[in-house]
């Protein structure tokens, strides 16, 4: 229970990898916020987490930065802030970058990091922490993967930025590879299965991670007092193939 007592904002929290990062934070003993837009999955998600009172949910947008405003109001003061959020990436070749797409993703995986550090001020504990989501497409960038590896990429430099900005608060990444998660589902559907196989085979760690996997590097960076400023793979070795 090396987390009790430690109230902790997971924007993303209702799928996925964040949802992965909320059972095992409660297994440490932790009080939990998920967030997300949909009330309807943030529902289900702390149906399955037992709907005990160590798990609260607020819907919110966090690409508006009033419903920011709103979401810290409401929940007052906490001691770590991850972001797991994200969308279907966009994938096109240079020549065919459409900017309203591009600004949507850029939106989600840039700017809701920023703007949930920037109205955390003043409600994160001072020596808390701050774990941010990129992953691997931002070292294997994909066909048409210029937006996605840009974006995510991004979220180091940020870190490192802010890591020096807000010490002795620490500010971190965290850079999955492949997860087993529903993005998955709505990307490839059926066809999930054989690839998980296929990549297993090519992979030094020799399978897909789980959220329950990756969730552990989540849990090193908050409690880790002297890790700041930075990005923390965990891809079984994906980056080496
Ligand atoms: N799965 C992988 O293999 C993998 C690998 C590397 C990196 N990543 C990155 O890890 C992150 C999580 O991926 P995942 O696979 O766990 O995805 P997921 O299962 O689709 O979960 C995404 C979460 O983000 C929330 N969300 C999306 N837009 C939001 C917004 N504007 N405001 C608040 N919450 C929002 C979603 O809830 P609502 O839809 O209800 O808002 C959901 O809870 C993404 O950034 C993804 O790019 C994933």
């Amino acid at each position: 229970m090396s987390l009790q007592n430690q109230k902790v904002i997971i924007v993303g929290g209702s799928s996925g990898i964040g949802f992965g990062v909320a059972a095992e934070l409660l297994s440490r003993g932790a009080e939990v916020v998920l967030v997300g837009r949909s009330a309807e999955k943030l529902k289900r998600a702390q149906e399955r987490l037992g709907s005990e009172s160590r798990v609260r949910v607020a819907a919110t947008d966090a690409r508006q930065e009033d419903q920011v405003v709103q979401l810290f109001a409401t929940i007052g003061t906490f001691d770590h802030l991850v972001t797991t959020s994200g969308i279907l990436p966009y994938n096109a070749p240079i020549g065919a970058v459409d900017a309203t797409k591009a600004r949507e993703l850029i939106d989600t995986i840039m700017m809701i990091p920023l703007l949930l550090t920037k109205h955390s001020q003043g409600r994160l504990r001072t020596g808390g922490s701050i774990t941010f989501t990129s992953g691997i497409s931002k070292d294997r960038p994909g066909p048409g993967g210029a937006v996605v590896a840009a974006a995510a990429g991004s979220l180091s430099y940020l870190a490192r930025a802010l890591a020096l900005e807000l010490g002795p608060t620490r500010v971190n990444v965290v850079s999955p590879g492949w997860v087993d998660t529903p993005m998955w589902d709505a990307i490839v559907g059926e066809a999930k299965k054989g690839m998980w196989e296929q990549m297993g085979k090519r992979l030094p760690a020799g399978r897909i991670a789980s959220p329950a996997d990756v969730a552990k590097a989540y849990v090193y960076l908050i409690e880790s007092e002297l890790t700041t400023g930075t990005t923390l793979s965990i891809d079984g070795g994906h980056a080496l193939i």
